[in-house]
């Protein structure tokens, strides 16, 4: 479903590959303004291309959420080139380390927490006060079903999703009167370039784990989003939406 953006400015962090470039072209394509932010110039630079020529605005943003100042940043090219900023998709993370907990290695689970939970507060502390400026704004905050439920072999991944879905009810909940609207998603597994650090055989037995039998794409999960950036959701605040085939019904 269309959407319409126009006059909005979004940034979307992890918007060079799967869920957040997905993301990033439809908001562009209902009229926002994009912020592309990720690690990767590349990525993010071809974003920017398509997004130019199907006709909308983008920069990119190029840059690490694990450190706090370059989140600043990536918000502050939002005011400085499109004159504020109204939506937010906090989105990059990494797969990580898995394993039995007692083999998990310090470094990696550290790693985790930096890309795929403390990045969330950066952005969330950046984006609400231009948003509080331009009279409200609404962010989405990418979780997952193991943002829900646990799974033996992923601690780190599950403790930063599950952080995530705490820091968006705390966050929804003292912006609510505010005019700023943060809610999480939660997909399934996803068919995205994520998932190619996986073993072929865990790979494999993927889609089986959602009664639906297949993978999500990275489109269904995009539609969710930017229902929920939109004016169509404005009385949705601190949810939890899931877009996982059944997965957490089970
Ligand atoms: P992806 O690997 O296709 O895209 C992630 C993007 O984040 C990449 O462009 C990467 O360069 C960027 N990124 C990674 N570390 C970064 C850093 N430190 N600073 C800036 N950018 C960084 O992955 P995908 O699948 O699109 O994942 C997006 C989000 O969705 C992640 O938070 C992931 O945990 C979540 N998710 C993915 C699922 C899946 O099965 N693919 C399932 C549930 C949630």
């Amino acid at each position: 479903m269309a959407f319409d953006f126009k006059g909005r400015t979004a940034l979307v962090t992890g918007a060079a590959s799967g869920i957040g470039r997905a993301v990033a072209l439809r908001l562009a394509a209902g009229g926002a303004n994009i912020v592309a932010s990720d690690l990767s110039e590349d990525g993010a630079n071809r974003l920017v291309e398509q997004i130019a020529s199907d006709g909308g605005k983008a920069v990119a943003a190029v840059g690490d959420v694990t450190d706090p100042r370059q989140v600043e940043t990536a918000v502050a090219l939002a005011v400085s080139e499109f004159g504020g900023l109204h939506l937010a998709l906090n989105n990059a993370g990494i797969g990580g380390p898995q394993g039995d907990v007692a083999d998990i290695d310090i470094d990696g689970y550290r790693k985790l927490m930096a890309v795929n939970l403390d990045s969330v507060f950066f952005g969330l502390k950046y984006e609400i006060p231009p948003m509080l400026e331009a009279g409200g704004g609404a962010i989405v905050n990418m979780s997952s079903v193991l943002g829900l439920v646990g799974s033996p072999m992923v601690l780190p991944y599950a403790a930063a999703k599950h952080g995530v879905t705490g820091m968006t009810k705390a966050a929804a909940l003292g912006y609510a009167a505010r005019g700023i609207r943060i809610n999480s998603v939660h997909p399934g597994y996803i068919e995205t370039p994520l998932l190619r650090e996986l073993p072929a055989e865990a790979y494999n037995a993927l889609g089986a784990l959602h009664p639906m039998g297949r993978l999500g794409t990275a489109e269904e999960v995009a539609e969710v989003v930017t229902f929920l950036l939109s004016d169509t959701a404005g009385f949705v605040t601190g949810a939890q939406y899931v877009v996982d085939g059944g997965y957490t019904a089970q």
